[in-house]
């Protein structure tokens, strides 16, 4: 590794560039990368993994977000080509480059490209941690309500992808963290299902 990803003002360069790129949305914006951060931080510890592609990785992740409507693409893949760019001009080696750009592609749920590196693990399991859980539920909702859908939908919503997620992750850390996770999002549709009945 090179040691440009060390040095810590490379590091805000980076952060100011994706909070740059990011909005104030509690789902996909600047809060959701912080999240998907700190977890993505706490899992590298328990994994061994290199601590500064997976923070790189963590907050260039969805730096396409906000570009993915007008540009009609996948947001990872305008994430990947945003991220080249910015690392090339600040001068990171290439194959810090290339583990970084890997992590983001990888970390999609609709490309389906397989994380080979345990720091792209790391990055597509903080992120489907963040989708799932308290914050997981909130999410469910905003989405539900942004795009005027009804309440069976939503709970559709999580039985073909939130309640699914915990047995898509890749490290052993992330599967004891998404156990729990999971479990309140069981409780909490087992309750809304009886209040919707009204019993
Ligand atoms: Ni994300």
């Amino acid at each position: 590794m090179c040691n440009l990803l060390l040095d810590t003002e490379i590091m805000q360069e980076i952060e100011s560039f994706a909070r740059k790129h990011s909005d104030d949305s509690f789902d996909h914006g600047w809060p959701h990368v912080m999240r998907v951060l700190h977890l993505a931080e706490k899992l590298a510890k328990m994994e061994n993994a290199n601590i500064y592609i997976v923070r790189t990785s963590a907050l260039l992740h969805d730096i396409g977000r906000l570009y993915e409507k007008e540009q009609n693409e996948n947001h990872a893949l305008i994430s990947a080509r945003m991220a080249k760019e910015l690392l090339d001009s600040l001068n990171v080696c290439e194959n810090c480059v290339e583990e970084v750009i890997h992590a983001i592609k990888a970390h999609s749920f609709s490309l389906g490209i397989k994380p080979r590196t345990i720091e792209a693990k790391v990055l597509s399991d903080a992120d489907k941690l963040d989708a799932i859980g308290a914050v997981g539920i909130i999410r469910a909702v905003m989405f539900n309500v942004k795009n005027n859908r009804d309440i069976d939908m939503m709970i559709q919503h999580f039985f073909d992808k939130l309640l699914t997620l915990k047995d898509l992750m890749n490290t052993e850390s992330a599967k004891k963290l998404a156990e729990d996770r999971h479990q309140f999002m069981v409780e909490f549709i087992e309750r809304l299902k009886k209040e919707l009945a009204g019993t």
